[in-house]
């Protein structure tokens, strides 16, 4: 593990959840840009009650805002932002392993800080929708003239990220790069200057779906998803419970209740924003429903095990692209399974989770297969799944 050394001390982070083997560094050049010009600009944190109130958004791993809490006097002064639990669990459990004050002030997300900042610091999140959704946010909640800069990698940054801050703010502007990594810098505008298209509505069955910022097929519902709804399990008994794991704005575990009233569905999502679009669709379509709603890292935390799990995995993990999150969904879904219970999911053809699930399922058949997707029904988890790496 490579130590973070800020303008204000050393940080040992890691990635959350935690894998043996970890190749993953926990912070990057854009972290440690932002940070260094706040340092140079004088605009970390003073002493005592000169200190400036810092609102962070969208930190990755913990790298902003537990830097920015060994600057400061008091950790009160830094308040921590975004849509994923993941990130906010990371920060929480590097401050733990660094001596530092693992109840930051996380609010969900952009609800309700508890305190006005007199600076922002953002990185750039990478849905643009979500990008948007936090611009237009921060335009109605700060007063006028609060610095806001956001950094990003090169590699990462959307090229219209100057024409939103101006659409957004009325200013903005890049600073230089350094080291693959680029800073952006605007002030609040005071008021808000543009509506933003969020939430987006989308079809799906006979629903007209509520899809917050930055969730999953925000435009209309992802082709993987549609053939896996052709494929759901039709007649589970009354009163059975269902997990829809990753469920995004909620339709597939919304298509298992229609199918089975009495079913009883949990929806869970590392993205507050997904629950809160799921339990908006759930809440109109389904208000009798006895449902319940999830933010966590998959079924981590749930006492409760289930008939039948439903899943559409993830194949990124913010920017990270691999199959990493989807085996840790496949070793829970293992362990959290009744006996003769079943993990139904479906995969892009070419990931080849087959041989995947075969290690974690004694029974692997396919249900339904085309050019580019298969569901497959996995039964009787093998004694060996829990301690399968992840
Ligand atoms: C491919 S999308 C599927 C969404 C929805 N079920 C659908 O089919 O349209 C995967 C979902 O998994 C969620 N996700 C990613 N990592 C997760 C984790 N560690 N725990 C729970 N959900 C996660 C994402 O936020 C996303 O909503």
């Amino acid at each position: 593990m490579t130590p973070f050394h800020h303008p204000w001390g050393e940080l040992c982070l890691q990635r959350w959840p935690r894998r043996r083997n970890e190749t993953l560094q926990a912070w990057d050049n854009a972290d440690l840009y932002l940070l260094n010009t706040l340092a140079e600009r004088g605009q970390a944190l003073g002493n005592g009650d000169n200190a400036p109130k810092t609102l962070v958004l969208n930190d990755q791993q913990g790298a902003l805002c537990l830097a920015l809490q060994q600057a400061a006097a008091s950790a009160l002064d830094i308040e921590s932002s975004g849509d994923s639990y993941t990130a906010a669990a990371a920060a929480r459990a590097n401050a733990v392993d660094n001596g530092l004050d693992p109840d930051l002030l996380f609010c969900w997300p952009l609800d309700a800080p508890k305190q006005s900042p007199d600076q922002v610091i953002m990185r750039v999140p990478k849905s643009i929708a979500l990008l948007q959704w936090q611009l237009q946010w921060l335009s109605g909640h700060l007063p006028k003239g609060v610095p806001i800069w956001l950094a990003g990698m090169d590699k990462h940054l959307p090229r219209q990220l100057v024409p939103l801050m101006q659409r957004y703010l009325g200013n903005g502007r890049a600073e230089y790069g350094w080291k693959k990594a680029r800073l952006f810098s605007a002030q609040a505008p005071g008021r808000v200057l543009a509506d933003t298209d969020y939430p987006c509505r989308v079809d799906a069955l006979q629903w007209r779906l509520t899809v917050h910022a930055g969730v999953f097929a925000q435009q209309q519902l992802d082709i993987g998803a549609r053939f896996f709804l052709d494929h759901l399990p039709e007649a589970l008994h009354t009163g059975a419970k269902v997990a829809d794991l990753g469920c995004g704005n909620g339709v597939i575990g919304m298509a298992a209740l229609k199918a089975n009233p009495a079913a009883r569905v949990t929806f869970c999502d590392e993205s507050w924003l997904a629950l809160e679009s799921a339990r908006d669709n759930v809440s109109r379509y389904f208000p009798d429903a006895e449902s319940h709603f999830h933010l966590g890292d998959g079924l981590a935390g749930l006492e409760q095990r289930f008939d039948c799990i439903l899943l559409n995995p993830p194949f990124h993990d913010g920017h990270v692209v691999g199959d990493h999150v989807a085996r840790r969904l496949f070793n829970q879904a293992a362990a959290a399974l009744v006996p003769g219970g079943e993990l139904r999911v479906i995969g892009n053809r070419h990931l080849g989770y087959h041989k995947v699930l075969a290690r974690r399922f004694t029974s692997v058949t396919v249900l339904a297969s085309n050019a580019k997707f298969v569901v497959w029904r996995c039964q009787g988890p093998t004694p060996s799944a829990s301690n399968l790496l992840d």
